[in-house]
């Protein structure tokens, strides 16, 4: 179904279970679907701490619990404006976040679509905008110099 996301058992485990998450970390993450839980759409922290970073890890280098589980690792997203000669490519990362345009040229993309997501939360098109958007400013934050 369209209006979930994926999250690996780790994490659930995490969250029943506090501290015992060290016991998890040697086993091999299976990810499963839990529905997209809403969030506040103007605080990029929050919505990058509930829908991204158990992927792209909380300090978005990409070692987050469900890593492991993907043939790509997921991106580190503090070196993007590094890679792209010193500038946040903005519009690249706003438009990979969506997940419309052809930006991942990877055959399969295990990044998930998160336009579709946002848009099952809330259909205003100018909202989802808007999450994407403050996403995309919280992960320009996160860069190396
Ligand atoms: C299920 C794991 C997963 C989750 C959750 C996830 N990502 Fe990703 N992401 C990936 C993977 C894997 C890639 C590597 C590229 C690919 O697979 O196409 C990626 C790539 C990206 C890129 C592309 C970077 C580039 O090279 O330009 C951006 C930006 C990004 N993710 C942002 C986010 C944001 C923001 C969220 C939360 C809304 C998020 N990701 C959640 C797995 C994930």
């Amino acid at each position: 179904m369209r209006n979930q996301i994926l999250i690996p058992t780790i994490l659930a485990s995490a969250l029943a279970l506090g501290f015992a998450i060290a016991g998890y970390t040697q086993e091999k993450t299976e990810v499963r679907h839990i529905p997209a839980p809403n969030t506040d759409i103007a605080s990029g922290v929050a919505m990058y701490g509930a829908y991204c970073a158990v992927c792209h890890g909380a300090d978005g280098k990409g070692n987050g619990p469900a890593a492991t589980a993907f043939k790509v690792a997921p991106t580190d997203l503090t070196l993007l404006a590094k890679k792209n000669g010193g500038k946040f490519p903005d519009f690249k990362v706003s438009n990979a976040i969506r997940g419309d345009g052809s930006v991942t040229a990877h055959g399969s993309r295990e990044m998930p679509m998160w336009g579709d997501v946002f848009r099952d939360i809330n259909r205003d098109e100018s909202k989802v905008t808007l999450r994407v958007h403050n996403l995309t400013q919280y992960i320009a934050s996160l860069q190396q110099k």
